[in-house]
């Protein structure tokens, strides 16, 4: 059996810290989509690990797969492994042989297109990654997989291939001066060592094939989503979406298990108590004008700000038909619910129960982007809860939990009608009430 965690929202809804929690029980976790777009922390023993490739479950001594779905920056890879190496830890990290790659020239057109985009206002506030033009090429048939990286002469023929394309969209369309990021020799000499490093280390595999012999040897898998479902490109809110699927029908297609493999499994939803948003685009419920300083304080409160750039995140109240049109989506089974701790302390609370558009009540999001941005959101207001101590009330149990947070949790389960199965009291994994164990269903 499967357990597949998946972000409800806008991303950094603490997936991390879930995977973390119920990964214990698994011995493999797969990411199957992303790259080092996704910025995950993991809190052991007060030491804090942040990842943005390598899956969380590698710092805790599990084998972490990158499916085939990932775009893999082995720049990146090695830097995250070299680290976690430094830090006394022994990461098991396979990568799939047929996960694209991303390369230099990915990132410089990452970076140069969301700037004419910005003219606009269509520019997605991307990572810089190189996340979009990467699955780009891959669309486009002209991409370089890991397994490229491994055969000197077909590298060199995929390179030969796209570079030029690649150096005239640079310089004749962008009008920019290109170095060393579109240069055939160079790179792949630069590729040619990390793919040897890669073999070296044992780390390639047939991510399907893989996963399924450990499952056959008894091994527990546990299928990891990075980003959101707002922000998926076929069911988020083009065009401010990444370029992939986190939805969990994608957790079968990007590791190569089969969608009756996934679907026998649990899929747990990963919910935040509030709703936060790092990159651009319309979002009903912020927190803006006159709420600015609650905003600010939510900020300052749940550390929100992009483990993956820093930047400050936009803050807003929790939107109901946002998470109705995830649970759909994904087929939840389960939810996680996160940083009430956050919300600890304000004298009311507020969620965005349903949308008015035109003069209808509507209660799932529209299907386009524009259409949700004239959504007004219809509030219901909570009673707020008083702080308390997160590792006290994770000891014991859900019925320490403050009144008001219990009637919070207890809303958005009757909503989406999925159990609400670990809620989030603080940052660490201790800090988590468990009300049920997916891999124990
Ligand atoms: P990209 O994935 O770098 O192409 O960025 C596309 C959109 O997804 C932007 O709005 C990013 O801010 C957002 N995004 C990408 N990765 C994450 C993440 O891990 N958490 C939250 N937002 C993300």
């Amino acid at each position: 059996m499967t357990v597949t965690i998946v972000g409800s929202q806008l991303g950094d809804e603490g997936k991390g810290g879930v995977v973390d929690l119920f990964g214990d029980a698994a011995d493999v976790i797969a990411r199957y989509q992303g790259g080092d777009n996704a910025g995950h922390t993991v809190v052991v023993g007060g030491d804090e690990y942040k990842l943005s490739l390598v899956p969380s479950g590698a710092v805790r001594g599990k084998t972490g797969v990158l499916g085939n779905g990932c775009v893999v920056n082995p720049e990146t890879l090695f830097e995250e492994i070299d680290a976690l190496r430094e830090r006394g830890l022994d990461p098991d990290v396979r990568v799939a042989r047929r996960a694209h790659v991303i390369l230099p020239y990915h990132r410089v057109l990452d970076g140069i297109e969301e700037d004419v985009k910005s003219d606009a206002d269509l520019d997605a506030g991307t990572t810089g990654r190189g996340i979009g033009p990467t699955y780009e090429d891959k669309a486009g048939r002209r991409g370089v997989r890991v397994g490229d990286l491994l055969d000197p002469e077909v590298l060199r023929e995929r390179l030969e291939y796209a570079v030029p394309q690649k150096r005239a969209l640079y310089e004749d369309v962008y009008g920019g001066d290109a170095g060393e990021e579109f240069d055939v020799d160079a790179l792949f000499e630069q590729y040619r060592a990390y793919g040897e490093r890669i073999r070296n280390e044992g780390m390639d595999v047939n991510a399907g094939d893989y996963l399924a012999d450990r499952i056959d040897d008894g091994d527990t898998v546990m299928l990891e989503g990075a980003q959101g479902t707002s922000l998926d490109i076929d069911h988020g809110v083009y065009p401010y979406v990444t370029s992939s699927n986190p939805t969990a029908g994608y957790a079968a297609t990007g590791t190569g298990l089969g969608p009756t493999t996934v679907g026998q499994g649990e899929v747990v939803g990963v919910v935040k108590a509030y709703l936060s948003r790092v990159g651009t685009g319309p979002l009903p419920t912020e927190l803006t004008g006159d709420d600015e300083d609650l905003a600010e304080y939510i900020r300052e409160e749940g550390g929100e700000y992009g483990t993956v750039t820093g930047r400050p995140r936009r803050v807003g109240w929790l939107d109901l038909p946002m998470l109705r049109h995830a649970a759909r989506a994904n087929g939840f089974t389960g939810l996680a619910i996160n940083h009430l701790d956050v919300l600890a302390g304000l004298d009311e609370v507020k969620v965005g129960h349903a949308y008015e558009l035109d003069g209808d009540t509507i209660y799932s999001m529209p299907a386009t982007t524009e259409r949700w941005g004239d959504c007004e959101p219809v509030f219901r207001t909570f009673d707020g809860w008083p702080e308390f101590d997160p590792e006290a009330v994770a000891a014991e149990g859900y019925e320490a939990l403050p009144e008001q947070a219990r009637e919070y949790v207890e809303y958005v389960e009757s909503e989406l009608d999925t159990a609400a199965y670990a809620l989030g009291v603080g940052p660490g994994r201790e800090e988590t009430v468990v009300q049920q164990n997916p891999f124990e269903q």
